[in-house]
């Protein structure tokens, strides 16, 4: 049997550079050998303040989104879809310590979000316990591998310790420890203050949209901060580095990109010509899954059938391990 790999990315607005580089590419390519589940998890995104008349609009894009980078829709499931996600997160939660959930960085992280963007300072039950449904997510179908950027080894970690008390209360080894996937570049920082991740939620100059216009990114790029002015002269600024990552992360610019960093090594290295590079090949890669995704898009209902029905099959495997959890549980089962 293939190894099954799980991942899934939030509705929260466009894919950004950093998701793709850091997770997103990593899951096309993993769909040729492995049995490969990718989900839309829209029930995490109602854990923060979201505009309800854009979700629908959200997931459907992101749908797009992903098919037109490389995802097969077979492949693809909606989270609300899917209810049995949001059944074992239930019982998961029994499995898991209040204190522990409190601990997450990313708990903390956001709740400080919301505290300081408004006057309203509404921080959900469903945000502290977001970790416990996104280890629902993993362990419903006993994935094998979780290929996500470096801000989710702390989930993953948490997911690990679910399924090992679950295993140990009902004495057997019935979860699998799932293992987290991470791509050469784990980490893709914002261009605009490469002291931060890059990303959705610090607003627009903080990421790179992978469907934005070509001149957009390109302006992006060119302002891109080069010089934080650190004392470490010897050491590449974390703006420049953040450069040379995207770079190498293309596929094909490996060349260029070893050239430019021998230049950067003899201090010949002009920023422009570096930025110049990058846009370029930044734009090579992007066009294809920009005009393909103006052809999905142009054929929106055929594929949200489809979508509609990897879902109903996919669910079918998360019924399974549903009936597996209540028996192993003294819980009442009916098979419907
Ligand atoms: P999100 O957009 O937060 O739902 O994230 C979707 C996926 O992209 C997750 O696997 C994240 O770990 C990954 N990701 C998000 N931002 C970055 C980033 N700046 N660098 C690398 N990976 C990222
Ligand atoms: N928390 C993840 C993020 O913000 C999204 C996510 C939810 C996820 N469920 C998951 C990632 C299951 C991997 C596996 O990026």
């Amino acid at each position: 049997m293939r190894e099954v790999i799980l991942s899934c990315i939030q509705p929260t607005g466009e894919m950004h550079l950093g998701n793709y580089f850091g997770a997103v590419k990593n899951w096309v390519d993993l769909q040729s050998e492995y049995d490969c589940i990718y989900g839309i998890v829209d029930y995490h995104a109602i854990t923060m303040p979201y505009d309800i008349k854009k979700m629908r609009t959200n997931t459907w894009d992101l749908v797009m989104d992903l098919v037109a980078v490389g995802i097969k829709p077979d492949n693809l499931f909606i989270q609300s879809l899917i209810p049995e996600h949001t059944e074992l997160c239930w019982i998961f939660n029994c499995f898991c310590s209040y204190g522990q959930l409190t601990r997450m960085t990313q708990f903390k992280d956001k709740s400080q979000d919301v505290e300081s963007a408004s006057s309203d300072t509404f921080i959900s039950a469903g945000l502290l316990d977001y970790p416990v449904l996104q280890a629902a997510d993993i362990l419903i179908y006993k994935a094998d591998c979780v290929p996500v950027g470096k801000d989710q080894e702390q989930h993953l970690e948490l997911s690990r310790d679910i399924a090992q008390r679950f295993n140990y209360s009902v004495g057997k080894e019935y979860f699998i420890l799932p293992k987290t996937l991470f791509t050469k570049t784990p980490k893709i920082r914002s261009t605009a203050d490469p002291e931060r991740k890059m990303s959705k939620s610090a607003g627009e100059k903080h990421f790179i949209g992978m469907f934005s216009d070509e001149s957009r990114i390109r302006k992006q790029i060119r302002s891109a901060v080069t010089d934080t002015g650190s004392d470490h002269s010897e050491d590449l600024s974390p703006g420049v580095k953040n450069l040379f990552e995207i770079l190498d992360a293309i596929p094909g610019s490996e060349e260029i990109s070893g050239q430019l960093f021998q230049a950067q090594k003899e201090g010949t290295l002009r920023y422009s010509d570096l930025k110049e590079n990058v846009s370029e090949h930044l734009m090579e890669m992007l066009i294809p899954f920009q005009e393909k995704r103006k052809e999905l898009s142009a054929n929106k209902r055929n594929l949200k059938d489809q979508i509609k029905q990897s879902s109903t099959e996919i669910r079918k495997r998360a019924q399974q391990t549903m009936f597996e959890v209540k028996d192993l549980l003294g819980l009442m089962n009916i098979k419907y």
